[in-house]
This record gives C-alpha cells, structure tokens and sequence, in this order.
C-alpha cells in the first residue's frame, strides 16, 4: 500500500510548504467560524477524547491542532493538573489556538508549530493523542502515526478523526468535483494521499495505524451533519476557510471563478431542509493503544 504523496505536485516539501501556506491564509476564517464548527464537530470531538483515554490530569498530544477548537475541550477534560500540547503545520493557526487557550484561561495548554510527521517531542512523554480532521493532508500518515506513537508511553492512547468515503460526504465531493472542472483539471484518485478524502477508504487507516505499530485498533464511522441557516452560510464558510477548494480556485480568474462558486451553490441547494441547510458527512475515529511492552 503507497502511503507517500502521489500526486501532481511535485515532492513532499513542496507539498508542505503550499500546505502551511495554504492553512496560514484560511487560518483567521477558520477561527472566525469556530461557533459552527463546534456545533457540527463536538459529540464526535468528545467520543474522540473519550476514546484516546483523555482523563483529569492527562498529558495529551493534539496533532495538527488548528485554531484549537478540540484543544480547548481537552484541556476541560485533563483539567489544571493535566497538559496539553497543541501542534500544527501552520504558524498563523498555531498562534490563534495560543489566544484562544489565553483567552479560556488554560494555562495548561502549551502550543508549537510542528509537522505532524517530525513532531519532535521527547519518546514516551504523553499519556494519549487526538488528531481532529488533520491526518488526512498528511503525504505520509504512516509517519505521522508512527510519531504519534513514539510521543506516546507505553499503553498510552490515540484517537484520530477523518472523512470516510466520498458518497458519504456528497458536499466535499461536490465541491472538488466542480472547482477541478472549472480549473479545467481532470478528477483526482479521491484517496490519493494528502487530499481531504484519502483516508477513507475501507480498511486503509486501520492498516495504517497496525503497520505503526499500535494494537487494539477499532473505527468507528459517525453521521456528523453540518446544520446552518442556508446553503449561503455553508459556502461563506467554504469560500474563506476550505484551502483545498481555495487552492485549486486560486488558479482562476475572479469570474471564472465565481462561475465556479455559482455552480457549487446550485448543486448544494439540493440539501436545504425546512430547518435550513443539512450537508451530511460521515468521520471515521480510529482508536488504538499502544502495546504496553512498547518502547
Ligand atoms: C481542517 S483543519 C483542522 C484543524 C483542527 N484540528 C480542527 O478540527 O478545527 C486541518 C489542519 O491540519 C493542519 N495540517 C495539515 N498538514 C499538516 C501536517 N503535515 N502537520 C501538522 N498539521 C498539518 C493544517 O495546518 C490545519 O490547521
């Protein structure tokens, strides 16, 4: 199984670089929209914690943190005598998760830009990692794993959360399929590596997670419905915050590119409810141990 980056661009470091790039631009929006994505993401966010171990007093490894959203409610759960490390490829994002955990009043929150796949911290010093809607854009997951797992003690626990399959999340797959045909690029492997769905296919990050060496390996799929006022509020949302969409639109013209944006909105139309607007998504949360008798 490849789990390197096979895609057009060319080279992991240049992937990464226009990664950071890409998450440093989108970083203050994303932040702007923490409210709806607390809302869409936080009974799947606390059966994460729960299932990575996360206790009063925890040392916990949040990878690929974002402006920190999860971070904050792990630092809840481990409470004053715990600690928290938030990580993230991105400078600009890195630096707003550190406000908001200031602003909450965790001091037991620490931040640091750091790959996911070279973390950098000391072997065996955290009791449990989450990694929320990151390991996805990794070239590498396998590596980024396999540093979750000499971050961790022995017995210590993980849980990630990714995209299951593109039939699953109709408006990702929507939303890609329509930005690469007004870019005039042809559809991509929807599972190649560091796209928004590569992790979803069957069985693929269970193999991952064994062939980094963890034990106890289950996956949990969860219905995790985005619901705002309307279609309107979901792309607002999209337009300032999704870089993948925003990285492939970049390339456009500004009316070549609303164009875009005007046929997106159409076929998104097709989940306005009475209550608003209601785009399904399913996550899958991996959790795993690893092996007590491990180094
Ligand atoms: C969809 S956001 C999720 C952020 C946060 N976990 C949340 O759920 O709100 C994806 C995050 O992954 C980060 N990311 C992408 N590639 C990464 C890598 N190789 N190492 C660390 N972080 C990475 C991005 O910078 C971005 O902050």
């Amino acid at each position: 199984m490849n789990s390197s980056i096979d895609n057009p661009i060319n080279g992991t470091q240049t992937f990464k670089a226009s990664m950071r790039a890409q998450w440093d631009i989108a970083a203050s929006a994303w932040d702007a929209h923490t409210a709806d994505i607390h809302a869409w993401l936080h009974k799947s966010t606390d059966a994460m914690c729960r299932m990575a171990g996360v206790t009063k007093g925890s040392r916990v490894l949040d990878v690929a943190a974002g402006s920190g959203d999860q971070t904050l409610v792990v630092a809840q759960a481990v409470g004053a005598q715990g600690y928290v490390l938030a990580t993230d490829l991105s400078p600009a994002i890195v630096a707003l998760a550190r406000d908001n955990a200031t602003r909450a009043g965790f001091a037991q929150v620490e931040t640091r830009v750091a790959d996911g796949e070279d973390l950098g911290v000391p072997v065996a010093s955290f009791d449990a990692a989450v990694c929320r809607l990151g390991l996805m854009f990794f070239p590498d997951p396998l590596r980024g794993l396999r540093e979750i797992h000499r971050a961790l003690r022995p017995g210590g626990g993980v849980c990630t959360m990714v995209f299951s399959r593109p039939e699953k999340n109709p408006c990702l797959t929507i939303l890609m399929s329509t930005a690469l045909k007004h870019a005039g690029q042809p559809a991509r492997d929807p599972f190649a590596a560091g796209g928004l769905l590569s992790l979803g296919q069957p069985g693929r990050i269970d193999a991952l997670f064994r062939s980094a060496g963890f034990h106890d390996v289950a996956t949990t799929a969860l219905d995790a419905v985005f619901r705002l006022p309307s279609v309107d509020h979901y792309l607002a949302f999209v337009r300032s915050s999704a870089s993948p969409i925003l990285q492939i639109l970049g390339q456009l013209d500004a009316a070549a590119a609303e164009a875009a944006w005007r046929e997106m909105r159409e076929r998104l139309m097709a989940f306005t409810t009475h209550e608003g607007w209601e785009g399904p998504n399913e996550l899958l949360l991996t959790a795993a141990r690893k092996p007590k008798e491990a180094t």
